[in-house]
């Protein structure tokens, strides 16, 4: 199962940095998004961080040049008849999701796989909207993709060795490092992760202390490189919020029961950094 060639569905903050890892490893990259502003600000991003690279001696101009050229532009999926993997980084929406791999299934070649990004969705449902679930599997980026090593792979019910192996040795192939997980409600990082950012919002809501003493506490406490709630803004509240819902429903436990403070602001559109105030406020 060679990969040469990898398509991106999603230009936005983890399609974007999937699609720079891919191309600075060598991969033609199509990277695909339903709207044209979209992909052109995620164009913007990429070419951002590269000139960042430049700037710090990492990389030369030439290389930069090279890079960008490896990255077409798709508004079309039927431009998945030309990719060996697919790699899904679209909204977290398991309708939605369903509905792009039923659409690809038609579309790809028969060697082609087909991954997902999602955060917590469960694979083997998303897989089960094609006919080769054998070819689906998850591969979880770390925010941001450009710096963070970790990719978690994650085996659907009916996921192929051999679709496995060579997913694993794409990430090797993109100096990321591979970690194996099976298919349960938030996989490893988020069901570890975001009871913390909600015992996090709880701590908050509960009045044990600012949200400046919580994050102090766990980056100079705990050697974290972000507070929980700055974390959050980060992530994006409604990020948050949505893989708690999934690992509440999931596993029907009350631990998993989202903060109120957490839904409150996001009904409020204070969803973090991406809409200019979320714990915090952002210029
Ligand atoms: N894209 C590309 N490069 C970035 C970047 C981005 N968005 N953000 C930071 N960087 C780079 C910077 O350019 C800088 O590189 P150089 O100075 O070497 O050129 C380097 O990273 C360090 O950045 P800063 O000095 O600005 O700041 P920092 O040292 O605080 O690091 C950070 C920033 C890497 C984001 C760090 O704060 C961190 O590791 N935070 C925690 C991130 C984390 O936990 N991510 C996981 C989120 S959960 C998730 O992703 C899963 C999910 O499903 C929700």
């Amino acid at each position: 199962m060679e990969i040469k060639k990898v398509m991106v569905i999603g230009a936005g903050q983890m399609g974007g940095g999937i699609a720079q890892v891919c191309a600075q490893a060598g991969y033609d990259v199509i990277l695909n998004d339903i709207q044209e502003e979209s992909f052109n600000k995620g164009l913007a991003v990429i070419t951002k961080n590269l000139a960042r690279n430049v700037e710090r001696g990492r990389m030369s101009e030439g290389d930069k040049e090279a890079v960008l050229s490896r990255i077409t532009k798709s508004l079309d999926l039927s431009d998945a008849k030309n990719a060996d993997i697919v790699i899904e980084a679209a909204v977290e929406n398991m309708e939605i999701k369903r509905s792009i791999f039923a659409q690809l299934d038609e579309i790809a070649p028969a060697h082609t796989i087909l991954a997902t990004n999602t955060s917590s969705l469960p694979i083997t449902e998303i897989a089960a909207a094609t006919n080769r679930p054998e070819k689906v599997i998850g591969m979880h980026f770390m925010n941001p993709v450009p710096v963070m090593k970790l990719v978690e792979i994650i085996r659907g019910l009916a996921t192929a060795d051999e679709v496995y192996q060579a997913v694993e040795d794409m990430t090797n192939a993109l100096s990321k490092v591979p970690v194996e997980v099976n298919d349960f409600p938030g996989f490893v990082a988020n069901r570890v992760l975001m009871p913390m950012i909600n015992e996090a919002v709880y701590t908050l809501y509960e009045g044990v202390a600012t949200k400046e003493a919580i994050d102090e506490v766990m980056k100079l406490g705990m050697n974290h490189p972000m507070g929980p709630l700055q974390l959050a803004d980060f992530i994006g509240l409604d990020t948050c919020l949505y893989i708690m819902e999934t690992l509440h429903e999931g596993f029907g436990d009350s631990k998993y029961r989202p903060c109120p403070l957490l839904r409150k602001y996001v009904k409020a559109g204070w969803l973090g950094k991406k809409s200019g105030r979320g714990f915090y406020e952002y210029n």
